[in-house]
């Protein structure tokens, strides 16, 4: 501590974390929910900051884009700062007609063609999922704010760009409900090293319908969505 990716000093991470894959976005949550927020890390732009949520000390941090980028924040923040519960914030691409965008989707597994973590599990199809507690709490909580959420599978991708279709199709022939890039491997390293971890999603896009959610209709959305994370946490 510091690490080569984060130089916040001993203490400065809270137990809970918040992993938004957009390091302004990470700024934007911390300045809109959190008391007392102070920056912990800037280091290559990934932007993080700790402050309280109804007294609880919370540290709200960018992971970056995609599996490879937040094993490495994950592994540092459990590793050498001590981080117990990791929750994903961030968006995806809905994969069920019944789904819309704007809804919330809690990710209760994570199916993946791989993850950083994959060559160790060698021909073991592994399971990554939730933190049954948290999933129960951001359940809760998602209800009692009245968002339109659904629980259940999601597909986390290495490609944004993706030129499987019949990838796609299948999927959603066997339920999954969204995709997105980051929460199989947070999963997978949670459940390595006995810490708690869920993704809370925001559908921005719909790959079946092709509808999309205008940029200034993204901050409202995502604010539901990191209410939630904040209840589930505590
Ligand atoms: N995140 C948001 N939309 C996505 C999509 N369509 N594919 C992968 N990740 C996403």
């Amino acid at each position: 501590m510091p690490t080569p990716h984060i130089s916040a000093k001993p203490g400065d991470i809270a137990e809970t974390v918040l992993l938004p894959g957009d390091p302004y976005r990470a700024k934007w949550a911390a300045e809109t929910f959190l008391e007392k927020p102070k920056l912990i890390n800037e280091v290559r732009g990934m932007l993080g900051f700790t402050g309280e949520y109804k007294g609880n000390r919370v540290t709200i941090h960018g992971s970056g884009m995609g599996m490879p980028s937040l094993s490495i924040y994950a592994n540092e923040l459990i590793t050498e700062y001590g981080a117990q519960t990791l929750i994903r914030i961030g968006s995806c691409g809905a994969m069920q007609t019944s789904i819309d965008v704007r809804d919330v989707i809690i990710a209760m597994t994570a199916t993946t063609l791989s993850t950083p973590s994959r060559g160790i599990m060698k021909e073991l199809n592994y399971a990554p999922c939730a933190d049954y507690g948290l999933l129960e709490k951001a359940v809760a909580a998602a209800r009692a704010k009245g968002t339109p959420t659904h629980v259940g599978g999601i597909y986390s991708s290495d490609v944004f760009y993706d030129e499987r279709p019949d990838l796609t199709e299948q999927m959603t022939r066997h339920g999954i409900m969204g995709v997105e890039m980051e929460a199989a491997e947070l999963y997978t390293l949670a459940a390595r090293h006995g810490r708690r971890a869920l993704a809370v999603l925001t559908v921005s896009d719909h790959l079946l319908t092709h509808e999309s959610l205008p940029s200034q209709e993204r901050e409202r959305s995502f604010g539901d969505m990191v209410e939630i994370a904040l209840e589930a946490a505590f």
